[in-house]
């Protein structure tokens, strides 16, 4: 099979992360004998820089004609000074999210058998392990909200943004989420603030109306503020997390460092028709930009979500997981992952890649 992918680098540890992908879907491609095209657009920061503006036109019309889009992180110290909207954030991600009407955001984290060490958790309970799937609502809430923005002056200068949601785009993403569940253990957890938001009255409300579609999963709501100190006191008890925008981001940062890192958290975003963009749940990370150190594991398992869900080689996808599992059981780490004792031992972001890409090459 031939694909068509847009490789997205960006910023700060983007494109080292992307580096190291991009050796590992070489050995799939190989194994699988698939026939991956990849064209290089620039993104972010490096298209400001390039361009003089975070989005270039050949960069949407490159995208638009890929099959997927792999995108590695944007933003940093450099660009922050810039109006909001033309900075990498606001003038590059958030409108490819809408732009390919991304609502669909999966984000899943698992405390690998063995692997509980790596997690800040105390022992008795991360020994009891830990695998969510965050779904994360993308193109709505108080993201793209209108009004947004300031006005007036002095003392009186007032800034503001706006939530909402329409039951339309509650009830699409609640419906993966149910479905997500009727696939592991038949539990969602709709994360809300209905005790004082309307969004999240409605919100509730539409998630009620898609379980009577799913008897066979379980559902419960839980406030954001609960849900928070929940998750570290029994993450074990979470299977699917529903997420409306702004509460996605934050709970996805808490699931990422729980199973260790950021650098391990995934994220597949998804549109109606299975097209998407494929990026580490983390960000530019400019503390360890440039030093060769950054965990390129996202980066590697974002591309298996590409591979699974919108290039259908679940095959492939499986391989990269398979060899990913392999590092980090064998103990093949990067430094974050590492108490500062053993940092010595940690191994640079090129020696994971390599490993993660012998290990497919080898028949993991
Ligand atoms: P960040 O996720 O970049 O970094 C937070 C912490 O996690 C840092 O200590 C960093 O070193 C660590 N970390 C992140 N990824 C890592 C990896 N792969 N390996 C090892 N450690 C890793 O968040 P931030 O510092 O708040 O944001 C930095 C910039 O990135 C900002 O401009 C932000 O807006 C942007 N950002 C972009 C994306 C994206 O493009 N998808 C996502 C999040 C943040
Ligand atoms: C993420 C990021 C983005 C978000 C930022 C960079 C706009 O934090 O993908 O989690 O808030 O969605
Ligand atoms: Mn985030």
């Amino acid at each position: 099979m031939s694909y068509k992918v847009a490789v997205l680098a960006g910023d700060g540890i983007g494109p080292e992360v992307m580096a190291e992908a991009r050796k590992v879907l070489v050995e799939v491609e190989q194994r699988f004998g698939l026939d991956i095209t990849y064209s290089e657009y620039d993104v972010g920061g490096a298209a400001i820089d390039n361009y003089g503006c975070p989005l270039p036109e050949a960069t949407l019309r490159g995208c638009e004609q890929a099959d997927a889009i792999l995108f590695g992180s944007v933003g940093g110290p450099k660009w922050q000074h810039l109006p909001p909207d033309s900075q990498p954030e606001r003038g590059a991600l958030l409108p490819l999210r809408g732009h390919f009407e991304l609502f669909c955001n999966l984000r899943p984290a698992r405390l690998h058998d063995g692997l509980e060490s790596l997690s800040p958790l105390r022992a008795d309970i991360s020994s009891q392990g830990f695998d969510v799937v965050c779904v994360r609502e993308l193109t709505g809430g108080i993201y793209f909200g209108k009004p947004k923005g300031r006005q007036g002056e002095g003392e009186t200068e007032e800034a503001f943004d706006t939530m909402r949601y329409s039951r339309r785009e509650i009830r699409r993403i609640a419906k993966i989420a149910f479905e997500t569940a009727r696939l592991r253990k038949q539990k969602v957890t709709s994360i809300d603030k209905a005790n004082v938001l309307a969004c999240s009255v409605l919100w509730r409300e539409v998630v009620e109306e898609v379980a009577k579609d799913y008897p066979d999963v379980t559902l419960e709501h839980m406030y954001i503020d609960n849900a928070t100190m929940q998750l570290l006191r029994r993450p074990f008890d979470f299977d699917v997390v529903l997420c409306s925008n702004l509460f996605g981001d934050i709970l996805s940062d808490e699931i990422a460092m729980l199973t260790g890192s950021m650098g391990l958290l995934s994220s597949a975003s998804i549109n109606g028709s299975g097209f998407g963009l494929y990026e580490p749940a983390g960000g530019s990370a400019p503390d360890i930009a440039g030093k060769g150190i950054a965990n390129p594991v996202a980066q590697i398992l974002s591309a298996a979500l590409m591979l699974r869900y919108s290039l259908k080689q679940e095959d492939a996808a499986c391989a990269i997981e398979r060899a990913v599992g392999k590092a980090l059981a064998e103990g093949f780490l990067t430094g974050e992952l590492l108490p500062a004792a053993q940092r010595d031992q940690a191994k640079t972001t090129k020696q994971m890649g390599d490993f993660i890409a012998n290990a497919i090459q080898d028949g993991v």
